[in-house]
């Protein structure tokens, strides 16, 4: 089926989808993105999405391009002409279009907005849950204000080819403290040796992740024992357990780092559970 793409208020074919040669976006990195991803035609954690946008819009001091619940439809109707049951949608927001400066355009410009939206086979998403993944670790190198979602991703990019290069799904910063801060496209946990589960707390230099809010809930509704406390990457070398949240990995065991063995080298009851509750917590609350 040909795919369709949303362009600055428009639906057309995937392929001759394009934006201008002077959007900030391409020249200057100068805009912010969110995915959401979706189960059976809804979006998964909607409305922490559209917060976190609006957020990362405001601090840019780029405008809405239209309201949540017009951005809500044409989301929507992506994921619908596209027939996504299960996916993941992607928008895109620059600051718009302009000749090359640095500094914002004097004149009034329009945000620039695209939308694509595309099936996952779930079941290789779970296949690959099931066996686990590997992360490796590298220097945190990124700039300041990692709470914004920027399309500036180059860091993450350079990590997570990094990753891949060594046979790793992800790949995990650590800061000049030693600490982890979170994966190049995802949040990091772990169950440490007491058992407890442990992520970087909102003062660190990271993104608020979506799908690491919504486990939080989750994981207190089960009673879990949670600490929002900077784990090292030594403590994540011999945790019970590690894994990662995202919109793209939803809940997924990390069972290596750096090659090195996590607990039995096997996926973790915790997360395993966790992934599911997830999952069907999320499907359910979909909007
Ligand atoms: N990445 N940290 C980083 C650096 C991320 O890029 C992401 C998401 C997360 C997890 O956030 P959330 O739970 O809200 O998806 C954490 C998206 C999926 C991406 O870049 O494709």
């Amino acid at each position: 089926m040909a795919r369709i793409a949303y362009v600055n208020g428009r639906f057309v074919p995937h392929a001759e989808a394009c934006v201008h040669i002077e959007d900030r976006g391409y020249q200057l990195a100068d805009g912010v993105y969110e995915v959401w991803a979706v189960f059976g035609g809804r979006l998964a954690d909607a409305d922490g999405h559209f917060v976190r946008l609006e957020r990362s819009l405001g601090e840019l001091r780029i405008a809405m391009p239209m309201s949540r619940k017009a951005l809500e439809l044409v989301l929507h109707e992506a994921v619908r002409r596209n027939r996504v049951k299960n996916g993941l949608v992607y928008l895109q927001i620059t600051r718009g279009v302009a000749p090359r400066d640095h500094a914002f355009p004097t004149r009034a410009v329009r945000p620039a907005v695209v939308i694509t939206a595309k099936p996952v086979d779930m079941a290789a998403s779970e296949a690959r849950a099931a066996k686990g993944i590997g992360v490796v670790s590298t220097p945190e190198n990124r700039w300041g204000r990692c709470d914004i979602k920027s399309i500036a991703l180059l860091p993450n990019v350079m990590a997570k080819q990094a990753a891949r290069e060594s046979g790793a799904g992800e790949a995990w910063f650590v800061d000049e403290l030693g600490l982890v801060t979170e994966g190049a496209s995802s949040n990091a946990w772990i169950v440490d040796r007491d058992g407890v589960l442990r992520t970087r707390d909102l003062n660190a230099n990271i993104l608020r992740g979506i799908t690491r809010r919504s486990l939080m809930d989750i994981i207190a509704q089960q009673g879990l024992p949670l600490s929002e406390r900077p784990f090292s990457l030594e403590e994540a070398k011999q945790a019970r357990e590690a894994f990662i949240t995202g919109a793209g990995s939803l809940v997924t065991p990390v069972v290596s780092i750096d090659g090195v063995k996590i607990g039995d080298g096997k996926p973790g009851p915790v997360a395993v559970k966790l992934r599911a509750s997830y999952v069907s917590d999320a499907t359910e609350r979909a909007l």
